[in-house]
């Protein structure tokens, strides 16, 4: 493992990157109403990254991926391919991973959105989602270990009668989209070989993705991207990119009604 440490000025060229992949995700939250494609909020977001932001859609072309940000509804686990035939309707649940390039460095983040009006145990399930990236969030510090990270999502989506992910993980970041260490979201893949023990100045990813029923998961060959349950029950996912500070954790795509979200300074 290979695991880089930022300086303050790479920490702060980060920051812009990040900020700006958090104000996609406020862009677009408008538009997600029934009767929209995925392939028209992809537009929507590719439009406001190049022209407005003039930054970089990390995922378009990335190892052969065709759009501009990842749209996984309902089933789909992560990586979904926004189209224009695929039209979200009434009662879905909807994730758009957002990842943007400034100056070089990556902002990666991503959100559940209702749409329209939503099965409670759907909305549930995107709850406990997001409670599993909030209790990771908060135990981050210097000294942690990874492990830690796993255990604690792991814990409370098991102790909700969920399941977690195991094949994707959270990941470093920085000038490269996808580096050094992986962040498991479950305890039991590390041991002590691997374990790593958090340090100021690392950056990475957390983005726990949770499954109503089973774990498994199914890749479609068709489109080698789309990634769904196995059993196709319902799966949500909360991504966040962080740094690691003195004496805790700083969100670098922290959206303004999150508790951890700090102005600019
Ligand atoms: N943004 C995803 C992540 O959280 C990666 C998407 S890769 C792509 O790591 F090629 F599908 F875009
Ligand atoms: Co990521
Ligand atoms: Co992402």
């Amino acid at each position: 493992m290979n695991v880089s440490i930022k300086t303050p000025e790479q920490i702060a060229a980060m920051r812009i990157a990040g900020r700006l992949a958090a104000d996609v995700l406020e862009m677009i939250t408008p538009y997600v109403k029934p009767g929209i494609s995925t392939g028209e909020l992809d537009q929507i977001c590719h439009d406001y990254i190049v022209n407005v932001q003039d930054a970089i859609p990390a995922p378009l072309n990335y190892n052969g991926f065709p759009k501009s940000v990842c749209t996984s509804l309902n089933e789909v686990i992560c990586h979904g391919i926004p189209s224009d035939t695929k039209i979200i309707k009434d009662g879905d649940i909807l994730n758009i991973d957002v990842t943007v390039i400034k100056d070089g460095w990556h902002g990666d983040t991503n959100r559940m959105f209702y749409v329209g009006d939503v099965p409670e145990h759907a909305k549930r399930l995107c709850v406990v989602a997001q409670e599993c990236l909030y209790q990771a969030i908060e135990i981050v510090r210097p000294g942690c270990k990874l492990s830690d990270i796993g255990t604690i999502i792991a814990k409370h989506a098991r102790g909700k009668h969920y399941s977690v992910v195991e094949e994707y993980c959270g990941h470093g970041i920085g000038l490269v989209f996808h580096e050094d260490p992986q962040v498991l979201h479950y305890g039991e893949g590390y041991n002590r070989r691997n374990d790593l023990v958090l340090k100021e100045g690392m950056t990475f990813t957390i983005e726990p993705m949770i499954n109503a029923g089973k774990k498994q998961t199914k890749l479609n060959m068709k489109d080698g991207w789309t990634v769904t349950t196995k059993d196709r029950r319902l799966s949500a996912q909360w991504e966040h990119t962080m740094v690691v500070t003195a004496d805790g954790v700083e969100v670098l795509t922290a959206r303004p009604d999150e508790p951890f979200y700090q102005e600019l300074k």
